[in-house]
């Protein structure tokens, strides 16, 4: 099967077995089958958080169902499920139509609610993980479904228990804890500049939402009009020590609290940016030029071609900063 739609870096892939699951219930037989049973499988959401150095190297399955139900309400917290197969940005929407709050900042975030739980998606000082009550997965080890508490899951920056055992878990649907009363949190990368210049002070969440949008829509290429997968490396999280001492030499340095005193959070937007790439292009892979940490395919870029450009990119911050940085989405037939 090709898999050339189903990326949203539009590179061409191909998997020996492409099935696409609409019926959750019908996994524990279909993991019968000795391919599923036995090999690689792949689990594809909307494509936009991987990247195919080659061939997927076994089967490929795609969660398709598509009901959201509201399962408790109390009248200020309720509990949402979302099937795995469900748009994102359609889901965000369809909370704040229901006047539930909670997921505004991560608005426009491409992809499904599969997907979200994976990397624990995050955006504007907001990660999914605070609004995760449940999530539920095909457990191929036992052959059987189950559920995972949020504490389960041991979700941190852009990592969970899913990305540790990528194999394991089919991800089927996920449970979300929503409030009718907002905490809004408009304090974090030009969030509150964006409502201002939107003339609102007292923001609702679907303002909060339009704001973000906004700003997503200025800085990171629509992945339907130019090939990308969103930021293609992760913050890196150094000790604190060595943050400081890059900073104490480059002022500039943006630096993150990363939820641990020992460590902080770098911006890896910034080391990119400062080795030159922004902009730079190979043929047709490149680095956007609106945003450091995002690769684009301008057309016929290979995946091993975005591959070979991102280590390039790596090496070079690594020379410059004595820093790592690594991939956030997962590379498919290769390694990093
Ligand atoms: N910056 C540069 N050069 C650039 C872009 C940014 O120097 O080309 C600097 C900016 O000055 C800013 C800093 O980098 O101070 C951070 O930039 P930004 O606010 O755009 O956030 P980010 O850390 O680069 C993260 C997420 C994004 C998310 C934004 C918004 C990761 C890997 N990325 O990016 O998530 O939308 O914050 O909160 O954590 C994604 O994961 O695909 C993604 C887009």
């Amino acid at each position: 099967a090709k898999l050339d739609a189903r990326n949203t870096f539009g590179v061409a892939a191909r998997a020996p077995m492409l099935v696409e699951v609409a019926d959750t219930d019908a996994l524990p037989d279909l993991f019968g089958n000795a391919m599923l049973r036995d090999g690689p499988v792949l689990v594809l959401g909307g494509g936009s958080n991987l990247l195919f150095a080659g061939d997927a190297p076994g089967a490929v399955l795609a969660l398709t169902a598509q009901k959201i139900a509201l399962l408790e309400d109390d009248g200020d917290i309720a509990i949402v499920r979302a099937d795995a197969g469900v748009e994102w940005h359609a889901f965000v929407l369809w909370t704040l139509g229901h006047g539930l709050a909670g997921l505004e900042n991560l608005a426009l975030i491409p992809g499904t609610v599969g997907a979200a739980p994976i990397q624990n998606i995050g955006a504007y000082g907001v990660e999914v993980r605070e609004s995760i009550h449940a999530v539920h997965a095909f457990d191929r080890d036992t052959r059987s479904m189950t559920s995972l508490t949020a504490a389960q899951c041991a979700f941190a920056y852009r990592d969970s228990v899913f990305k540790h055992a990528p194999d394991r878990y089919v991800v089927t649907a996920v449970d979300f804890r929503l409030s009718r009363t907002p905490h809004l949190r408009t304090d974090y990368a030009g969030v509150g500049d964006e409502l201002a210049a939107m003339g609102i002070d007292a923001p609702r969440p679907s303002q909060v939402a339009e704001a973000v949008c906004r700003i997503r829509r200025r800085k990171l290429p629509d992945p339907a009009v130019i090939g990308n997968a969103g930021s293609f490396f992760k913050n890196p999280i150094v000790p604190a020590a060595e943050a400081e001492a890059l900073q104490r030499e480059h002022a500039a340095l943006p630096m993150f609290r990363s939820g641990n005193e020992a460590t902080r959070k770098l911006s890896a937007a910034w080391l990119i940016d400062q080795c030159g790439w922004k902009g730079h292009r190979e043929g047709d892979a490149g680095v956007a030029a609106t945003h450091a940490l995002v690769l684009v395919n301008h057309g016929h870029a290979t995946g091993a071609e975005l591959l070979a450009l991102a280590r390039r990119i790596a090496a070079s911050v690594r020379e410059r900063f004595g820093v790592a940085i690594e991939p956030e989405p997962r590379i498919v037939g290769d390694r990093w």
